[in-house]
Formats: structure tokens, C-alpha cells, sequence
């Protein structure tokens, strides 16, 4: 796998916690990559620290050619970064459209009824963010994100909250996404999501990659059954 997104020993450490400990991932151009680990692994703090909301200790970000190090956040979305938040923060009085257009100004003027089409947000296009269901509210976090036009887009738990049904059609949707060639890195807690939609899977646990590959080896690696039994006992 060429990488276009190429991260290699990224560390964060908060006082005495290494949130990130000496972390190597690759997504390839176009990839739908996944990353999973328990609550507390560093998944959240991986794209924070990816997507400049955070200064690492030590490691190397590149996207294609570019040396993100050290970028403002807003130079990395100029460089091809996108990415959603865990919690997910609208602006309640203005439309889905309305939403998608304050994302967009700052980027490369993506075609928002393709975006929204895309996402299947069509039907509620002209709704305020405070009237949506909470799935929808999802989406429009990813709509916003792709209305940037990253080349890559790093999604924290998109589908927390989905019902299994949305959180199929999400990873549906996810794949067309890539298909139309935007790389993702994709967090979630739902496995089926990740290991039925992903290319590649690493699995993060204590600030550290426990394995990658592809998703049908990581659901039977022996490590990843007892990292997330260690994480359900404590
Ligand atoms: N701002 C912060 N200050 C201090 N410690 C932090 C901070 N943010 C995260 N941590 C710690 O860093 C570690 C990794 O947290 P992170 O939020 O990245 O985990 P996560 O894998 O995203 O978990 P979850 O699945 O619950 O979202 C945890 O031990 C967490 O308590
Ligand atoms: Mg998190």
C-alpha cells in the first residue's frame, strides 16, 4: 500500500498520560481505512493531533507530497484534510444547506447538492439543524466535512447514536464517498460498521497500534478479543 496519508511515530502526552505512544498509519489514496480501540486508546487524540487541534511530542504527518507538521489547522483543510467531531455542533437556526455553505466558503467550493445528495440529504435540505433527528445530524457533520473537498476525511464515530439499519446505509454511503475518491479514515465503535465497510482496520489500545490488517484477520487476532475484554473488565 502507497500511503497518501503517511503518519509515523505520532506521540501526544497529557502531563503523565501518553495518549500516543510512537503511532505508524497509512491510508492509501482513496482508501477506506478503519480504527478502532477501546474507550480511552487515543483515536479521538490520533486525528485531533493528525488535524493540527493538537501539538504532538514527537512524529511526522504527510499528506501526498505535503509535511503537515506543525500547520495550522486551517493550512492542513487547505492542504486536503476534512473531519468531524465526536460530538457533533450545528448551527441549530440555519438550514442543512445554510450549514453546508459557512463549511464550503472556507473551501474549495465543493458542489453541495451533489454533497447532499451523496449523503441522501436532500429531503431535508431547507430543514434547521434544531429540527433534525439525531442520524441526520450526523450526516450533516460528514456533509460539512466533504463540502471543504478533502482529499482526506477523518471521521470520529460517525455512527454513535445510528440505529443498525442507518448505520448500514451510513457505511453505504461511506464507500460511495470513497468511490468518488476521498480517502477516510473512520472511527467507530460499531464493528460491523468498520470491519464490513473497511479496506484496512487498525486497532488502537493504549496509544498504541496492536494490529492492522485486513478486517477479517483483526475480528480473529487473539490480541484484539482480550485488548477489548481487558477494556469491558475494568
Ligand atoms: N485534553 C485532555 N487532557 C488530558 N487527558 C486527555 C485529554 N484528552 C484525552 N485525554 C486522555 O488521553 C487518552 C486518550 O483519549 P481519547 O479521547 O483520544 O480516546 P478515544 O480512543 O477517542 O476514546 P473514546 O472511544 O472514549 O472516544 C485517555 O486516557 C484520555 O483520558
Ligand atoms: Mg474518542
Amino acid at each position: 500500500m502507497t500511503g497518501f496519508l503517511v503518519v509515523s511515530g505520532l506521540s501526544v502526552r497529557f502531563g503523565g498520560v501518553h495518549a500516543l505512544a510512537g503511532v505508524d498509519l497509512e491510508v492509501a489514496e482513496g482508501a477506506l481505512v478503519g480504527l478502532i480501540g477501546p474507550n480511552g486508546a487515543g483515536k479521538s487524540t490520533f486525528i485531533d493531533a493528525v488535524t493540527g487541534f493538537l501539538r504532538p511530542s514527537a512524529g511526522r504527518v504527510l499528506l501526498g507530497a505535503h509535511r503537515l507538521d506543525g500547520l495550522a489547522p486551517h493550512r492542513r483543510v487547505t492542504a486536503g484534510l476534512g473531519r468531524t467531531w465526536q460530538s457533533v455542533e450545528l448551527f441549530e437556526d440555519l438550514t442543512v444547506v445554510e450549514n453546508l455553505q459557512v463549511a464550503a466558503r472556507h473551501g474549495a467550493g465543493a458542489d453541495l447538492p451533489a454533497v447532499l445528495h451523496l449523503l441522501g440529504l436532500d429531503d431535508v435540505a431547507h430543514r434547521r439543524g434544531k429540527d433534525l433527528s439525531h442520524g441526520q445530524r450526523k450526516l450533516v457533520g460528514v456533509a460539512r466535512a466533504l463540502a471543504g473537498r478533502p482529499r482526506l476525511l477523518l471521521l470520529d464515530e460517525p455512527a454513535a447514536g445510528l440505529d443498525t439499519a442507518e448505520s448500514a446505509e451510513l457505511g453505504r454511503t461511506l464507500r460511495r464517498v470513497c468511490d468518488g475518491g476521498t480517502a477516510i479514515l473512520l472511527i467507530d465503535h460499531d464493528m460491523d460498521l468498520v470491519l464490513g465497510t473497511c479496506d484496512h482496520v487498525y486497532v488502537l489500545d493504549l496509544g498504541r497500534v496492536l494490529v492492522d490488517g485486513p478486517p477479517a484477520d483483526v475480528r480473529a487476532d487473539p490480541r484484539v478479543v482480550a485488548a477489548y475484554l481487558g477494556a469491558a473488565a475494568t
